[in-house]
């Protein structure tokens, strides 16, 4: 199986554009709900949060797992991928959402000016400067992190004038802090929830930028160039979930990500 682990549900919106792309491999998701958010989290704390959801999904048979979570990956993928892999999993790979998206971003700009919003924990973590610097030196990228969204999100605001507010507040601050923006990127998985808000607010110029397109292709890629991982993977087109909360409660959530009709696995760490 494909592992895909996310802080809690915000993952979703990215393993649906996965099996989108790649309908025929088998995925098991992990949502670290009992802990989530990661968001505002120390980097020692998701650093250990994720390696054990990480160390999870090998043991249950995934060769390859997904950080579909841009404070994780931003966080802890790094040390994940220099320091445990070589010693403990030779074998296994890890991959993120930062890298792939940052390779990606600058060719949608025509002004080379960049916005993105992400949680605090992915701002304040320098990484998608860091990326971005990487592949487009030239670009000018402004970062503004929402710490109301997750929120907003998972407590079923979707649509209410609370959420426009929010919503219009942190675009407004955004574009002030830098008027040439012509595209936007939410670096945040909850984020494309609220695409209807964040386009109201938008000027229609400005491109909103969406990370599940961009890491299933990047994922197509991946198992192109590494048949020696593809050939590893099962193909029966399934999906299991796994959560550090109850059944119960990711099967309810799951259903304001667009997900109905799942059963989920309840583990404890
Ligand atoms: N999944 C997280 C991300 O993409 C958002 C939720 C959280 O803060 O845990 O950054």
């Amino acid at each position: 199986m494909i592992g895909v682990f996310d802080s809690g549900f915000g993952g979703l919106t990215i393993l649906r554009d996965l099996r989108k792309a790649l309908p025929q491999y088998d995925y098991l998701y992990l949502g670290d709900n009992a802990r989530a958010p990661y968001g505002s989290r120390s980097f020692e704390t998701i650093y250990r949060y994720t390696l054990q959801a990480v160390r999870e999904l090998f043991a249950r048979g995934c060769p390859l797992v997904i950080l579909a979570c841009n404070t994780a990956s931003a966080k802890a993928l790094r040390s994940i991928q220099q320091q445990v892999l070589p010693v403990e999993f030779p074998d296994r790979r890890v991959l993120g959402i930062v890298r792939p998206t940052a390779e990606e971003i600058g060719k949608f700009s025509k002004t080379g000016h960049i916005g993105i919003f992400g949680t605090s924990g992915t701002v304040s973590s320098g990484s998608y400067l860091l990326e971005i610097e990487h592949f487009y030196p030239e670009l000018k990228v402004t970062q503004h992190a929402c710490p109301m969204w997750v929120p907003l999100v998972e407590y079923g605001e979707r649509g209410t004038e609370g959420a426009k507010f929010f919503v219009k507040k942190d675009v407004d601050a955004l574009l002030a802090a830098d008027p040439d923006i012509d595209t936007v990127l939410l670096a945040c998985t909850h984020y494309p929830l609220l695409k209807d808000e964040i386009l109201a607010a938008l000027p229609p110029h400005v491109r909103l930028v969406f990370q599940g397109d961009i890491v299933a292709g990047k994922t197509v890629d991946y198992l192109e160039r590494h048949p020696e991982m593809e050939v590893r993977l099962s193909k029966n087109g399934k999906c299991s979930f796994l959560t550090t909360d109850t059944a119960k409660f990711f099967e309810k959530g799951a259903f304001l990500f667009g997900m109905s009709d799942i059963s989920a696995e309840s583990l404890t760490f």
